[in-house]
């Protein structure tokens, strides 16, 4: 008998939550994972919303930690439903929460999608959450998206590094140190969902050079070692 996992949260760094929503087989082939980031802090901030129709579920595991209505933002790094398809909801649930993606983002589609004018981030450009520090890292088409971006957060070295290192199955295990690149690559040679930008070789380097020690992946386990040789790693795979 397959046992179907169930929604979960687990601090992978300080303050920094992982709520992860597992598909099971029957509904995605091998299974698969969405993930959302719960910073605890001063100012509250969601890091992914997850797909609309999995706001109830998302907004539970949240509430183990504390009131949904306490958000204050909701940041997430591409246009996409299992990246922003609760905003509205979100937005509805924490009234006093404003929408944060990149400058694109808000150009092109947030200030339309949503009726709370959303914090529009510039490349570099920090959001103080009180202990955490997240600095914006603008990555147009990496790994798809003209609005792509991450956040960094200095003050634990994790990179909230959304559909990058995306893995199959159903993310059990919430963090883990083995290496995630292999089952990444094969998935996305299957998948395909790379932009093949050009421009991918000095953005994987950008994010390298902010050495992060864990990172935050939106599909699958967060991960934690050598952020900076992973990247490298990842750009090297892409360049064959
Ligand atoms: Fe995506
Ligand atoms: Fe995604």
């Amino acid at each position: 008998m397959t046992i179907t996992p169930s929604p979960s949260i687990y601090e992978i760094a300080a303050g920094i939550h992982r709520i992860s929503i597992p598909v099971p087989p029957e509904m995605i082939p091998g299974g698969f994972s969405f993930n959302q980031y719960l910073v605890v802090d001063e100012q509250p901030l969601l890091f992914h919303t997850g797909p609309k129709k999995m706001f109830a579920l998302v907004r539970e595991q949240i509430e183990k930690v504390l009131p949904v209505s306490r958000l204050r933002y909701i940041a997430f790094s591409h246009v996409e439903a299992d990246e922003c398809g609760g905003l509205a909801d979100f937005l509805a649930a924490a009234p006093e929460a404003r929408p944060v993606c990149s400058e694109v983002a808000a150009m092109v589609s947030i200030r339309d999608l949503v009726d709370v004018e959303p914090i529009a981030m510039a490349d570099g450009q920090t959001l103080d959450l009180g202990q955490h520090k997240l600095v914006w890292q603008s990555t147009p088409h990496l790994p798809h998206g003209w609005e792509c971006g991450y956040f960094f957060d200095a003050t634990t070295k994790t990179l909230f590094c959304g559909d990058l290192f995306t893995q199959p199955g159903t993310g059990e295990q919430p963090l883990v140190s083995a290496d995630i690149l292999a089952c990444s690559e094969a998935f996305r040679h299957q998948m395909d969902y790379f932009s093949h930008t050009r421009n991918a070789p000095a953005l994987i380097e950008k994010l390298a050079q902010l050495q992060p020690e864990r990172l935050a992946c939106m599909h699958g386990s967060a991960w934690s070692g050598d952020g900076a040789a992973l990247l490298r790693k990842l750009g090297q795979s892409l360049a064959l």
